[in-house]
């Protein structure tokens, strides 16, 4: 009796163990006409299934730049100059054309700063939340509008039945952007962007939308990248942590061990300048980062 026979139960190998997404030595150009722009060099990380890393650095480091480069959407004046991304341990350089449009938007989701850039002022929201499972999964009208409504319960907005007969304007950006994340999580993408998603909100606001990024990870087991200039959002959201600096990853690793060998002096100064848990204004000062970030063609 052959092997398969004897063991009809055995399961098949499912999705690699492996890392999610790993970034090795990634280097990103823009080309002007005043020439080239070098922001991201030799700029690596890796992120595990079901985990968040979060990438932090003060503005125009670079951070906008990775997240574009994985999902190369670089426009026509940005390019990969060096390096590779390989997504689910393959290396996504080498894959058609026709290959990495199936990634973008299905198995990778992107969700950006200003949510209505996500969405179509024109079109009530159920409707613009049913498109993704009636395209992506081919389901009945009914099963759609069940799924988009079982999410909007999940992304936690008050209402749902209302939400989906509104028109985005009606909403407020809070609300909007639980919609954006909704309409990700309804492709089921192995892994989330977030670039600043809380950035446009006002803090209360953003609190809710990190505590809901917060739980997703682990009802959906979605891998995220959460992009930031706000250290303390990423050390209440995620497992891991890349600090950027002037297009370079100076630090990464779990959230903990950057912590306690931090080696850059950027990330020390960055640890320094938020306030943490129990600590005194007095015996522990909050310091401001002195200087500017050299800009990538001076640095
Ligand atoms: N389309 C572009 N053309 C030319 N230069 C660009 C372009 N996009 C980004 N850059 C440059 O690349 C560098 C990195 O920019 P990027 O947007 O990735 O920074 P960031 O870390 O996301 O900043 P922020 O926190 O302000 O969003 C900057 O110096 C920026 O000027
Ligand atoms: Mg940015």
């Amino acid at each position: 009796m052959n092997e398969a026979v004897r063991n009809p139960a055995k399961p098949t190998p499912g999705p690699t163990k492996g890392p999610i997404i790993e970034i090795e030595n990634l280097s990103i150009s823009f080309f002007t006409r005043k020439g080239e722009i070098p922001a991201v060099m030799d700029f690596s990380c890796t992120g595990r299934p079901g985990e968040a890393m979060g990438i932090v650095g003060e503005s125009g480091c670079g951070k906008s730049t990775v997240s574009l480069g994985i999902m190369r959407d670089l426009s026509n004046i940005g390019k990969i100059v060096g390096g590779k991304i390989k997504f689910q341990g393959k290396d996504m350089g080498e894959l058609s054309d026709e290959e990495l449009r199936s990634i973008r938007g299905n198995k990778i989701a992107m969700i950006y700063q200003e949510p209505m850039a996500s969405l179509n002022p024109a079109m009530k929201v159920g409707q613009q939340l049913m498109e993704v499972p009636l395209i992506h999964d081919k389901v009945s009208k009914e099963e759609a509008y069940k799924r988009a409504l079982d999410m909007v319960r999940s992304v936690k907005l008050p209402d749902p039945e209302r939400m989906m007969r509104s028109y985005p304007h009606q909403l407020s950006g809070g609300q909007q952007q639980r919609i954006v994340i909704a309409m990700a999580l309804l492709s089921k993408p192995a892994l989330l962007l977030l670039d600043e998603p809380t950035t446009a909100l006002d803090v209360t606001v953003e609190a809710g939308i990190v505590d809901l990024v917060k739980g997703l990870g682990e009802k959906f087991g979605t891998s995220m990248i959460f992009v930031s200039h706000n250290l303390g959002l990423i050390l209440e959201t995620c497992d891991r942590i890349t600090v950027m600096y002037s297009g370079e990853a100076v630090e990464t690793g779990k959230i903990k061990d950057v912590f306690d060998r931090m080696r850059h002096p950027y990330t020390q100064g960055l640890f320094r300048s938020i306030p943490l848990p129990g600590a005194d204004k007095n015996s522990r000062p909050l310091i401001s980062i002195p200087g500017q970030l050299p800009l990538p063609h001076e640095r």
